[in-house]
């Protein structure tokens, strides 16, 4: 059955320390290992949402703002902007911070498209979204504004 639920439903937070084993030859964070985390988060949440499986059907407008050191905390946070018929679209925002000083800095975000799907692989309908908060009816708008022109510039550049 088919309901209505909130962002703050499905909201995931998530936490991760920067191993050796993650970092490229910069001693930095591998960029694909942010990648991986961000689309976790987001499946996890889209997941929640719909109470169902998901998959990732598209990766938006990512953006690396600044480098994470090898021993940093790394914050994964994920919440449900917009919904369509099957899709979701989720932001992702990531906050690293040093363990010794405390201090925090946002270092990526992006917003990504998951579909509810049943075991056969096929889109299933997913419960509608209700924005509370005035940040949650600004990224409700923001993401159902580009999830528009995206499809208008997928068919125009086929
Ligand atoms: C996701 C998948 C099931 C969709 O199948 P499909 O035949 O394209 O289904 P539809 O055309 O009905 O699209 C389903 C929904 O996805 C959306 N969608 C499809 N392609 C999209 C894209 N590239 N970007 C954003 N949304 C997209 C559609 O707009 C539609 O949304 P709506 O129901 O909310 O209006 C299919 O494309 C698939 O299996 N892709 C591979 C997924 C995968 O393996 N991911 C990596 C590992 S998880």
């Amino acid at each position: 059955m088919i309901k209505t639920k909130y962002p703050s439903q499905s909201e995931i937070i998530m936490n991760e320390i920067v191993m050796p084993g993650d970092t490229n030859f910069h001693g930095t964070i591998f960029g694909g290992k942010v990648m991986s985390w961000i689309d976790i988060a987001g499946a996890m949440c889209a997941m929640k949402h719909c109470e169902n499986a998901v998959v990732t059907v598209h990766v938006d407008d990512i953006d690396f703002i600044s480098s994470i050191n090898i021993g940093e905390l790394v914050t994964v946070k994920a919440s449900m902007n917009y919904v369509g018929k099957t899709s979701m679209v989720v932001g992702v925002k990531v906050e690293k911070e040093n363990p010794l000083t405390g201090e925090k800095q946002k270092t990526t975000k992006a917003y990504l498209t998951f579909v509810s799907v049943n075991k056969n692989g096929e889109p299933q309908a997913v419960h509608r979204l209700e924005p509370q908060t005035d940040d949650e009816k600004r990224r409700y708008a923001n993401a159902q504004e580009r999830t528009k022109s995206k499809k208008e510039l997928r068919s125009r550049l086929k």
